[in-house]
């Protein structure tokens, strides 16, 4: 990330965190919990935790107070993923450029991973203190991945495949499937930094553009890019008749869309002020090849 945290990447901040939370293979049941590691140690992007990091950066607070909440939101993407690959949702073999969890360890045990990440996720936030504090990350997440976030998204997302979709449809999906985690990442680094609720709600908003805007350059790829490229199935969304920007609009009002969320969320942060790495985190969330 081109910003202020310092000399050690996001990436290595949430993996040592990562390292640190999840329980060690040699823990019964070893399948269960080298699944769990499988999975959020792979090699991804770590863009939720560094939302988490930066947003704590840009309030004024040390960053390490915020490691163990990114660790936490790297579970719940991972969780999420897991479940997204599965044959009855998605039903894809590769992720981050290796064998998906039920493809690695059988459906059963990446069924139970994700469940254990999801618990883990609020076991970690649910510890922070003061209690006020960690009643509030608890809340953000639920709002995040609940009826009203991912699964609402994730749900549609699969309910409508291969039938006709409008514009709003679409928005409606991509902002609970992937805005929600994002916005929510964001919000909960300001929590953590003590931030006053507007400065905590311009973090949300700008979560939420370039969420959106992450999503679009998302399924941009998914049209452009190969499997050695993406490091996942690539051409998928059309064959399933996935509900996209540029299957609705074709690719290059896509990229113009995300373009004008990019300067949106970019417009957000004017409100907030020292925001180094959030603006470099929002360029890797656009302005990217995989
Ligand atoms: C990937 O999208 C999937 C998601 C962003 C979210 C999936 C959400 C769930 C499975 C619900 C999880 C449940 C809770 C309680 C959090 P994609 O399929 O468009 O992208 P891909 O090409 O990377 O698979
Ligand atoms: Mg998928």
């Amino acid at each position: 990330m081109q910003g202020e945290l310092g000399q050690k990447s996001h990436r290595a901040v949430s993996d040592a965190a990562l390292d640190r939370l999840l329980p060690p293979e040699t823990q019964l049941p070893s399948e269960l919990h080298a699944a769990m590691r499988y999975a959020c140690l792979s090699p991804g992007k770590r863009l939720r935790p560094a939302f988490v990091l930066g947003s704590c950066e840009a309030v004024g607070c040390d960053v390490s107070r915020a490691h163990d909440a990114a660790a936490a939101v790297e579970m719940v993407h991972c969780f999420s993923l897991i479940h997204d690959d599965l044959p009855a949702l998605d039903d894809d073999d590769l992720r981050r450029g290796i064998p998906t969890v039920h493809k690695a360890f059988g459906e059963a045990v990446a069924i139970l991973a994700g469940d254990a990440l999801f618990a883990l996720a609020f076991e970690t936030v649910a510890r922070y203190e003061p209690a006020t504090l960690a009643r509030d990350l608890v809340l953000e997440l639920t709002r995040a991945t609940g009826s009203e976030g991912l699964v609402a998204g994730e749900a549609l997302d699969i309910l409508v495949e291969g039938r006709p979709v409008d514009l709003d449809t679409v928005r409606w999906i991509h902002e609970r499937k992937t805005g929600a985690l994002i916005a929510a990442s964001c919000a909960m680094g300001g929590l953590i930094g003590n931030a006053s609720p507007p400065t905590v709600d311009a973090l949300r908003s700008f979560g939420m553009a370039i969420g959106l805007a992450f999503q679009v350059q998302d399924d941009i790829l998914n049209e452009t890019s190969t499997p050695e490229q993406l490091g996942k199935a690539a051409g998928s969304d059309r064959a399933r008749g996935k509900a996209t920007y540029p299957g609705l609009f074709g690719l290059e009002r896509a990229r113009d869309f995300a373009t004008e969320l990019h300067q949106r969320a970019l417009a957000i942060l004017d409100e907030i002020g020292h925001c180094a790495s959030l603006r470099g985190l929002a360029r890797e969330s656009v302005v990217r090849s995989a």
